[in-house]
């Protein structure tokens, strides 16, 4: 038995996430964590909400709340949609939570004591009415280069020139318009990462089987002539993990923050303590200190490909950086981008199919096994309408849900709502299961290698064979001649009912769910040996046929859809 401890990127709290958000970490990570567990493995499968930073801020003045409410309110939200696409995380946590305020102000303190902090005085800029400092990109004006009205503090869009907010001809901000700015003097802190640069270069030498996406761009802010850069911690918000050193004030930071992105992974930390706190776990060191036990594990993190950056580098810069045992990374999955019919999912914009909306319009399964079949792996792939339909009417209409529904349905009509007895399997029978065996074990090879697609595809197949067997061996052909051996026939395909249900529940946890239910089941074992999971229903159980287990996605459906989120939702 392995130990496997999983994380997703944890979403920012700021609005219900897109489709392309859930294929790019949460989805994949699940699928991995339902498979680990399935083969017997423990598993510890943590996500929580980003909470901190500018976002936030702004998200929950638009909601006219104070941010501390919002983020609440946002987080029941986002954890009752995760649960309606089955996410089967051990712990939804919160990097709000005490625990990652604890745990930050910590490692900051070990940084520090490491001498990795230095402090920076520097010029930002302040906004007089929001009163606050602005971040580069809450800042607009005239470009300098271009004369473009709208570029933003650290960059024109119309001409790409990098700017700072004092280039800007007549800058405003963006959050209440006001153009009584003034540059004023702040101190910052500095985590030294090109201090680190070698330890971090090594460590990533030495990875094996990484994916290229992750490893390209790792590479490539290490080594880019601005590489790896100190990166400043903190900023001046009123939201966030006050800046302490450890639990000591630190002099000249008060009123301060840590720099989201330093306490975010850090909460993947503190979402194991919050795990133990709720009391679901009792023992949150052996999954995190390699010095208590926590050499044994294999950790996995799931992201899209925005996200390697600061799991590649900055994140592991804290850990290094700390002298601390505690535990890195092992694999680094990393995602490219869904786009959304023609164009890119948008949060900002509303652009694209949100999560509460997919669950409102169709089950979780068939998102599920759409997003997962057609996860951007080594490219950005794209959900158009018509994808999806095809995708779901074929896959699972035709192949999957046609071979349940036939082969319970003939039996019911011929032997009862029984495994027939009777019969022996012949030739046919067993080159079925010398095919199976072989793709089953394909199949584990590639949700091992966290190969999403190919195990789609793999899984797309075993279905196929088991379809392919029904229509040579011809049971209701067979039964005119020979009873005995339509006999057999029926229970092996019976008996797939149950393996099928067994090998899918990691992409379709209720529709598998389901299946073991009308088997009147609940061997969930897993096919070690496919003859022997093949006879796992005896002669004479009993089981019911299932309702349609998926119904087809019609035209008028996909038309009414296909306007319906041609928009924008605000
Ligand atoms: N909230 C970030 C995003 O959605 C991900 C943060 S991942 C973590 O892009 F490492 F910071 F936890
Ligand atoms: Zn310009």
């Amino acid at each position: 038995m392995t130990r496997h401890l999983i994380t997703s990127a944890i979403p920012y709290i700021n609005g219900i996430k897109h489709l392309g958000n859930l294929v790019g970490s949460q989805l994949p990570a699940d699928l991995f964590a339902r498979y680990q567990r399935a083969r017997g493995n423990e598993v510890l499968f943590l996500c929580s909400t980003d909470e901190h930073g500018t976002p936030a801020e702004l998200a929950a003045a638009k909601a006219n709340k104070p941010v501390a409410e919002y983020c609440a309110e946002m987080w029941d939200v986002q954890a009752k949609i995760a649960e309606g696409f089955g996410l089967s995380f051990d712990h939804f946590g919160r990097s709000s939570s005490d625990e990652n305020k604890a745990l930050t102000q910590h490692f900051a303190g070990v940084l520090a004591d490491q001498g990795l902090i230095r402090e920076v005085n520097e010029t930002q800029m302040f906004s007089h009415e929001d009163g606050r400092f602005l971040p580069d990109r809450y800042i607009e004006g005239t470009c300098p280069n271009c004369g473009f009205d709208s570029a933003r503090g650290d960059q024109c869009d119309n001409c790409t020139k990098q700017l700072d907010p004092v280039d800007l001809i007549n800058p405003h901000s963006t959050i209440s318009g006001s153009t009584d700015l003034e540059m004023r003097n702040t101190k910052h802190l500095y985590l030294c990462q090109s201090q680190l640069k070698e330890k971090l270069e090594n460590w990533i030498d030495t990875r094996e089987g990484w994916p290229v996406l992750t490893t390209s761009i790792a590479k490539k802010w290490l080594n880019d002539g601005d590489g790896l850069q100190d990166r400043g911690i903190t900023r001046d918000l009123d939201w966030g993990v006050p800046v302490m050193r450890g639990d000591q004030p630190w002099p000249g930071m008060e009123g301060k923050v840590f720099y989201v992105w330093f306490d975010a992974p850090i909460e993947y930390i503190a979402c194991s303590q919050e795990w133990v706190g709720a009391g679901k776990g009792s023992d949150w060191e052996r999954w995190w200190r390699t010095d208590k036990g926590a050499d044994d594990v294999t950790y996995t993190q799931f992201m899209g490909k925005d996200n390697v950056p600061f799991h590649t580098l900055s994140f592991p810069a804290t850990i290094l950086g700390s002298a601390e045992p505690w535990k890195l990374v092992d694999f680094i999955k990393s995602f490219n981008y869904l786009n959304y019919d023609g164009g890119q999912f948008s949060t900002s914009r509303g652009r694209g199919v949100f999560m509460d909306q997919a669950l409102e319009i169709l089950p979780a399964d068939y998102w599920r096994w759409w997003l997962l079949s057609n996860v951007p792996e080594t490219s950005d792939s794209e959900f158009t309408w018509e994808n999806f339909q095809t995708g779901v009417n074929k896959d699972l209409a035709d192949v999957l849900g046609n071979f349940i529904s036939r082969i319970t349905k003939f039996c019911r009509g011929k032997f009862g709502e029984a495994v027939p007895e009777g019969g022996a399997f012949g030739e046919q029978e067993t080159a079925l299961i010398a095919d199976l065996t072989t793709k089953i074990r394909a199949y584990e090879g590639h949700m091992e290698d966290k190969e999403v697609r190919k195990a789609a595809q793999e899984l797309r197949g075993i279905w196929v064979a088991g379809n392919e067997y029904l229509q040579a061996a011809a049971p209701w052909s067979t039964f005119k001649t020979d009873p005995a051996q339509a006999a057999a026939q029926v229970r092996l395909g019976l008996n797939l009912i149950r393996l099928y249900a067994v090998l899918s529940a990691p992409f379709m946890p209720s529709t598998s769910a389901n299946m073991l239910a009308s088997m009147q089941t609940d061997d969930d074992s897993w096919p070690d040996n496919v003859s022997d999971a093949l006879s796992a229903l005896p002669e004479g159980h009993a089981f019911t046929v299932p309702d349609v287990l998926f119904a087809k996605i019609t035209d008028d459906q996909r038309e009414d859809w296909q306007e319906r989120f041609a928009g924008t939702r605000d």
